[in-house]
C-alpha cells in the first residue's frame, strides 16, 4: 500500500481514518484476534489509541479534523498494521483485559483470556471470596490476570510467576500502574518450582501455554509476533500441564481449586489426564477450554505427588 500525500490530503477526520483502515484492512484479509473481531472494530482500537482517545470515545468526535501530523502517523501505523501483520496492542503498547489498561510488547502475550469473565465475578460459583488469601497466576505474561485478581481479591497476596524475566518486570510494572505493587509479588519462577513449599495456596489460575505443534504451524502471521514460549507446548500442547497439574496437587488448600484454560486443547487434557475430575466452564462472553479442578480431585488423580501434603 502506498502511503501518499494523496492519502493525508484526502482524508481529514478521525471517522474517515476508521473507514479507510477498516476498508484497507479487509482488502488485505488480515486476521482479527487480540482484542477485536472484526474490521470496523480493530479499525477504531488503532486509530483510537494511536490517537490517544479513549476507545469508547463519543462517535459526535468522529467528525473532528486531524492536524497533518496526526493524519501522517495514522497512515504509518496503519500500513504497519498491514505490511507487517504487526497487532493492533503491540502497535499501540496497551492492551486491555477486564476494562484495565495494560502495558505490552512483543516479550508477552497479548491479553485475551476468556479466564477475564470469570475474575469479573469472582469465580463465582467456584470461590468463597472470603476465604481466599493467596492466589498464584502461572504464566503471568504482562500480570493482567494477577493485577486483575489482586483488585477482585483485595486482601489476598498474589504471586504472579513467568519463566520470562521479561515477563516479571512487565508485570511488576503493570501492577505498579494499577495501584496493587504492595499485593501483586511478580517473580520468575518454573512452574510452582520457583514457590516455597508453605504456605498453601487457595486458588491457582493458569493459561500456560497449550498449542500443539500442529496448531502452530498453521497460526495467523499475526500471532507469529508473540513470543514462541508463551504459545506452544509440544506434540498435544499438554506439556506444561503436564508437570503443573500435579505440583498443583500437592501445594493447595484442602478447599483449594485450580482455574485453567487450555483453548481447543479440552479433548487433549482429558486424553492426557483420564482420571483427572474436572467442571468445565459455560463461558457466556467466547472463548472455550477454561475449567475448574479442585484440590481433591488433583489429589485422587496424583496421590504420589500429595504424600507429604500437610493438610
Ligand atoms: C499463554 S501465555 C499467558 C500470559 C498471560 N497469563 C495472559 O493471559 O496474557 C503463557 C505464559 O506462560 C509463560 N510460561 C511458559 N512456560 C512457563 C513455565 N515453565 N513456567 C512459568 N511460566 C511459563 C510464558 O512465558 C507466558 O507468559
Amino acid at each position: 500500500m502506498a502511503m501518499s500525500d494523496d492519502t493525508t490530503n484526502s482524508l481529514l477526520t478521525v471517522g474517515d481514518y476508521i473507514r479507510w483502515a477498516a476498508s484497507s484492512f479487509e482488502q488485505a484479509g488480515l486476521h482479527y484476534g487480540h482484542g477485536t473481531t472484526n474490521a470496523i472494530d480493530e479499525a477504531a482500537a488503532l486509530v483510537l489509541g494511536a490517537l490517544k482517545l479513549p476507545p469508547d470515545l463519543h462517535p459526535a468526535y468522529f467528525a473532528s479534523r486531524l492536524t497533518l501530523a496526526e493524519r501522517k502517523r495514522l497512515v504509518a501505523v496503519i500500513t504497519e498494521r498491514i505490511e507487517q501483520r504487526r497487532p493492533v496492542p503491540y502497535l499501540l503498547g496497551e492492551a486491555w483485559f477486564c476494562g484495565l489498561a495494560f502495558e505490552v510488547d512483543e516479550r508477552v502475550l497479548i491479553p485475551r483470556s476468556p479466564l477475564a469473565e470469570l475474575i469479573e465475578v469472582g469465580f463465582a460459583p467456584w470461590v468463597d471470596p472470603e476465604s481466599v488469601q493467596r492466589v498464584v497466576d502461572v504464566g503471568t505474561g504482562s500480570g493482567c490476570i494477577a493485577v486483575a485478581c489482586a483488585l477482585a481479591f483485595p486482601q489476598a497476596r498474589v504471586d504472579a510467576l513467568d519463566i520470562e524475566s521479561a515477563a516479571v518486570s512487565l508485570t511488576a510494572h503493570n501492577a505498579a500502574r494499577h495501584g496493587v505493587a504492595g499485593q501483586v509479588y511478580a517473580q520468575r519462577s518454573d512452574l510452582l518450582e520457583g514457590l516455597p513449599e508453605e504456605p498453601i495456596i487457595d486458588l491457582i489460575v493458569t493459561n500456560p501455554p497449550y498449542v500443539d505443534a500442529r496448531a502452530m504451524l498453521a497460526l495467523p502471521p499475526e500471532y507469529r509476533h508473540e513470543p514462541r514460549n508463551a504459545l506452544a507446548a509440544g506434540a498435544d500442547g499438554m506439556d506444561a500441564m503436564r508437570r503443573l497439574l500435579p505440583q498443583a496437587a500437592r501445594r493447595l488448600s484442602t478447599d483449594g481449586v485450580l482455574i485453567g484454560e487450555v483453548g481447543h486443547g479440552a479433548a487433549a487434557l482429558e486424553r492426557a489426564f483420564p482420571d483427572l475430575r474436572i467442571t468445565w466452564v459455560e463461558l457466556e462472553h467466547g472463548g472455550a477450554g477454561v475449567f475448574v479442578a479442585e484440590a481433591a480431585a488433583l489429589r485422587a488423580c496424583f496421590p504420589e505427588h500429595t504424600a507429604e501434603t500437610a493438610n
